[in-house]
């Protein structure tokens, strides 16, 4: 199908689906905030108190997250911020995705016999991408917020100035990044007090975040971006082998990017766009499983179409996906109904489709750990806001004075062409590493919104947040409420390898021999995956709910 042809239908599609007017006034009445962490969520509680909106909650919070939870995400990191805005039906992504700086040249990344040096791509400055969370801060406060950033970063600064204890999940991951931390002096003296991981009840205090947060708080994008601080964080990463110039942190923009949007059984979907995969595969896989009575199958008939449907979305979305201001992408076409029919036709009910009988590529899998949360307020503005410094705790290094670690997103691009990454998987020409380019994300922020219900979702998880947005969607649709959907057991699929990636007990003894007889291989991981925060609102019943998944130890849902 033509895109022409393909971008009319999608228009009709949305049309039909288009929420009742009766239901755009409709207000909540009461917020529910979802995070990876109760500091952060109570900072979203006390800029709503103060009179802010969904979206000064949603800078709280992720200010908060960027202090209280640096393994996953931070001000040196990136962000998509989606954002539904009640009072105009106004949707849109903030892409505050890291940038490869104007020095990007992907031979610094081989080693003397031309192999990718993975501890280049993944430890230390020239992992770095240029920083957009904030800028992304800024942004929403200025376009979206009710409130003066002071305000809504005012709990964060306070957070890192007063210090706080870092939960067992964070000196888990200290413990597994120790010896790259312990190569760099800032990183060392911010985590690793004395040299070593600290023992739990250890107050972490940063001063020089609240400083570089309230530089934010005053100047804005500029007090970040331009100026003494610009010149700080340059000098450093240049001392600590990196390579970014001063233009390219005056050049930083965050962009507004049109959401991903398509139909699903009378609801719409409002997704994160490249350069996110999860919205483009979302649809593909959602668009596949349109065609099937998903709720009459029992759990491994079930199981085997939703993995051939993740199969088949996981081998387009490395092929074709990219950053839309360099790549062409045939985006109508991945996700109309039509391409999905084909697909759908594709598989067999009863049999696993091997990967390598289907024409394609590997697909680049991102870093595992990033975070997530949603936010709804009493006005029933919605923001799902995904955010992550890659690997945790990132590339390991803090420029002095700073307080803040780098992101090591540069592992997000394809380094090498047909070169594993980090996570054993290639990517190709569209990801390759340029000037300017933001790396291909899996990061799915994402809401569903019906005439009656409405759920705002999204996870950390690499590769896997994708599916697992799927499966805490169909679970939703299944009547499961945010708390049971964030912490169901889950199962992947991503075309190369061909397994499927399952949790501890995802699967009864008989579940496994059967999808193994239907042609499917298993693997059980040793460690659960994801940390999905989820929130929804029942237009009938008026009621707001949220879940915060039990895999996280600090996680907290509160609705007020
Ligand atoms: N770095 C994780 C992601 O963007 O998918």
């Amino acid at each position: 199908m033509s895109p022409g042809k393909a971008g009319v239908l999608r228009a009709l599609l949305l049309i039909a689906v288009s929420i009742p007017a009766a239901f755009a006034a409709d207000k909540p009445g009461k917020a529910a905030i979802a995070s990876a962490h109760k500091l952060a969520t109570e900072a979203g509680f006390e800029v709503l108190a103060a009179g802010g909106n969904a979206f000064d909650a949603a800078v709280a919070v992720s200010a908060a997250l960027s202090v209280v939870e640096p393994q996953s995400s931070g001000i040196g990191g990136g962000a998509f911020f989606l954002i539904h805005r009640a009072s105009d039906g106004k949707q849109v992504m903030v892409d505050a995705r890291e940038t490869a700086p104007a020095a990007t040249d992907a031979k610094q990344y081989l080693d003397a016999k031309g192999d990718l040096d993975r501890d280049k791509s993944v430890n230390g400055a020239l992992a770095a991408g240029i920083p957009g969370e904030a800028a992304a801060l800024a942004f929403v406060a200025e376009h979206y917020g009710k409130l003066p950033l002071k305000k809504s970063l005012a709990p964060a600064i306070r957070l890192a100035r007063k210090g706080f204890a870092p939960d067992t999940r964070s000196l888990m991951f200290l413990g597994l990044r120790k010896d790259v931390i312990a190569r760099d002096p800032g990183a060392t003296a911010l985590f690793l007090p004395g040299g070593e991981v600290p023992k739990s009840g250890w107050v972490l205090k940063n001063p020089d975040l609240a400083h570089t947060l309230e530089l934010i708080a005053d100047k804005g994008h500029d007090g970040f971006y331009k100026g003494e601080f610009a010149k700080k964080l340059v000098a450093g990463v240049a001392k600590m082998g990196g390579n970014w110039n001063l233009e390219d942190l005056a050049s930083y923009q965050v962009r507004e990017r049109e959401p991903i949007v398509f139909p699903y059984r009378g609801h719409t979907i409002v997704t994160a766009p490249p350069p996110s995969s999860g919205g483009i595969a979302l649809a593909e896989m959602l668009n596949i499983l349109q065609g099937y009575d998903l709720a009459k199958l029992d759990r491994v008939a079930r199981t085997h179409l939703v993995v051939e449907a993740m199969r088949r979305a996981y081998r387009d979305r490395a092929e074709y996906l990219g950053d839309p201001d360099f790549v062409k992408m045939p985006v109508a076409e991945l996700t109309s109904p039509l391409y999905a029919a084909g697909l759908r036709a594709s598989i067999h009910p009863k049999k696993a489709t091997p990967s390598d009988s289907l024409p394609g590529f590997m697909a680049p899998v991102q870093g595992t750990d990033t975070t997530h949360f949603s936010i709804i307020d009493a006005d029933g503005n919605l923001a799902a806001v995904t955010q992550t410094v890659n690997l945790p705790y990132g590339a390991a290094v803090v420029v002095p004075g700073t307080g803040f670690l780098l992101n090591n997103e540069m592992d997000d691009f394809a380094l090498k062409a047909g070169v594993p990454n980090a996570f054993g998987l290639v990517g190709g020409d569209a990801n390759a590493p340029k000037p300017g380019r933001r790396p291909l994300s899996s990061m799915t922020p994402s809401f569903v919104i019906g005439p009656e219900r409405t759920l705002v979702i999204g996870t950390p998880g690499g590769s896997r947040i994708i599916t697992m947005v799927l499966e805490g969607i169909l679970a939703w649709f299944d009547g499961d409420a945010p708390q049971q959907l964030v912490d169901n057991k889950r199962f992947h699929h991503q075309f190369l390898p061909d397994v499927i990636s399952i949790e501890k007990d995802t699967f009864s003894l008989d579940e496994r021999k059967a999808l193994q007889e239907m042609g499917h291989m298993l693997s059980e991981g040793e460690r659960p995956w994801g940390f999905m925060n989820a929130v929804d609102w029942n237009r009938k019943s008026g009621e707001v709910r949220g879940g915060s998944d039990s895999r996280g130890v600090s996680g907290t849902a509160l609705v007020k």
